[in-house]
């Protein structure tokens, strides 16, 4: 273990004790290009009480920061919010190394740190709305199930008003400085928005029950002490209003257009496409897959209520990046939102077919008719797809009006 990693204290008795990774790229199929923090955070209450931990490379890391502030062996509680194991990872040697007096998980997470590391006898599981008394200070526990793991819940602390809310309100960015308001906002916003629309999308109807519960509950907060990125602490009202407008996804008249092509038919059709869409006056991105990752599609999906895509046939099938792209984006369940199709193709002409199937999957309403051309698109095919762009623009100005 080494010494160099110093604790942050964000209130009177409560430092962050994280870790940085600036190396991390890729986050279970989530492009990460500005890193990403393992938020964990030590009280100094009477009884010391660790919440959350880090990924197992970190330990050290966590250690060290522990160690700044005191002897990580007096540490009394473990708190897990999250039993994912970029938060539990190197809790099995943490807990080996401290010997905590108690280590406390939501029922579910005691179910799953029993599943990944055989620890579940050690915790006491706390429900919905339980008090924990560090002694001179008080834990509340709000469960917040499938957001975004079963297991998931929040940690308030009342003396500090500090709500410890694991990966929600988190963003993938590694930074130097804590706090939000010493970070540049456009960034910051950028990055939630991200994180919400590739971990947190498909919880959009929990998300808004727990906005609402939460806001009846009138506690106090001065930190959002999240598990990933800065803290919240200037911006809190902002970012919750960001959070319910993100999981309401009222229509916008916002389009994107996703496709690949392969001897560049494809690749002219989007653009006749783009034509229409400007014609009717919506705003729209081009995301061409071979220099588009799926994580940033996520995110656009968010930003927009259409989606147009295009394949040329391979193989009697879609390319593989659309595979790849729709499936992810159907795993992230978008609502409110309608679709369209068009692609290449030289003799089968499967891929219209396969693309509409995925946007059936999706629950989302298709719209006009997709439009196929073989080989190289000719003037009439580039009138369609100019035609279709239109269509799917004033569509959605139209349910805008609704
Ligand atoms: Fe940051 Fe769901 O783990």
């Amino acid at each position: 273990m080494n010494s160099i990693c110093k604790a942050i204290k964000i209130s009177d008795n409560v430092y962050w004790v994280g870790a940085v990774d600036w190396a991390v790229r890729e986050f279970h199929g989530y492009q990460t290009p500005r890193g990403t923090t393992y938020n964990a955070y030590l009280i100094m209450a009477e009884k010391i009480t660790l919440v959350d931990a880090v990924k197992s490379s970190f330990k050290d890391e966590l250690l060290s920061r522990i160690s700044s502030v005191v002897d990580p062996r007096k540490i009394d509680y473990i708190i897990s919010n999250h039993a994912e194991m970029d938060h539990s990872g190197c809790l099995p040697e943490i807990i080996e190394i401290i010997k905590p007096e108690k280590v406390f998980a939501s029922i579910m997470g005691q179910k799953a740190l029993e599943s990944h590391f055989g620890i579940g006898a050690m915790v006491t599981p706390v429900k919905n709305g339980e008090n924990l008394s560090l002694g001179d200070m008080n834990i509340s526990f709000i469960e917040t199930r499938m957001l975004h793991w079963p297991d998931s819940m929040f940690s308030y602390l009342k003396e500090e008003q500090i709500l410890f809310s694991q990966d929600a309100f988190g963003m993938h960015l590694a930074v130097d400085k804590i706090f939000d308001d010493q970070n540049n906002w456009e960034i910051l916003e950028e990055e939630t928005e991200k994180y919400f629309a590739n971990i947190l999308m498909p919880y959009s109807t929990q998300i808004l029950k727990l906005l609402e519960s939460f806001s009846a509950m009138h506690l106090p907060v001065k930190i959002v002490a999240t598990d990933h990125g800065p803290l919240w602490r200037s911006n809190i009202a902002k970012i919750l209003n960001l959070y319910k407008e993100w999981a309401e996804h009222k229509p916008l008249a916002r389009a994107i257009i996703v496709y690949d092509t392969m001897w560049n038919s494809t690749a002219i059709m989007a653009r006749a496409i783009s034509e229409g869409l400007m014609e009717s006056g919506v705003e729209f991105k081009v995301m061409p897959m071979s220099s588009s990752n799926r994580s940033d599609v996520a995110t656009e999906v968010l930003k927009s209520s259409a989606i147009i895509v295009g394949s040329p046939t391979l193989n009697n099938n879609v390319f593989p990046t659309m595979a790849d792209v729709l499936t992810y984006i159907k795993g992230l369940r978008p609502t409110n939102m309608i679709g369209a199709s068009f692609g290449s193709y030289g003799w089968s002409g499967e891929s219209v077919a396969i693309l509409n199937d995925y946007l059936k999957s999706m629950n989302l309403e298709v719209v006009g008719d997709s439009v196929k051309a073989k080989y190289v698109p000719t003037e009439a095919d580039l009138k369609l797809c100019f035609d279709l762009g239109k269509l799917v623009g004033t569509t959605l100005k139209g349910k805008i009006k609704q």
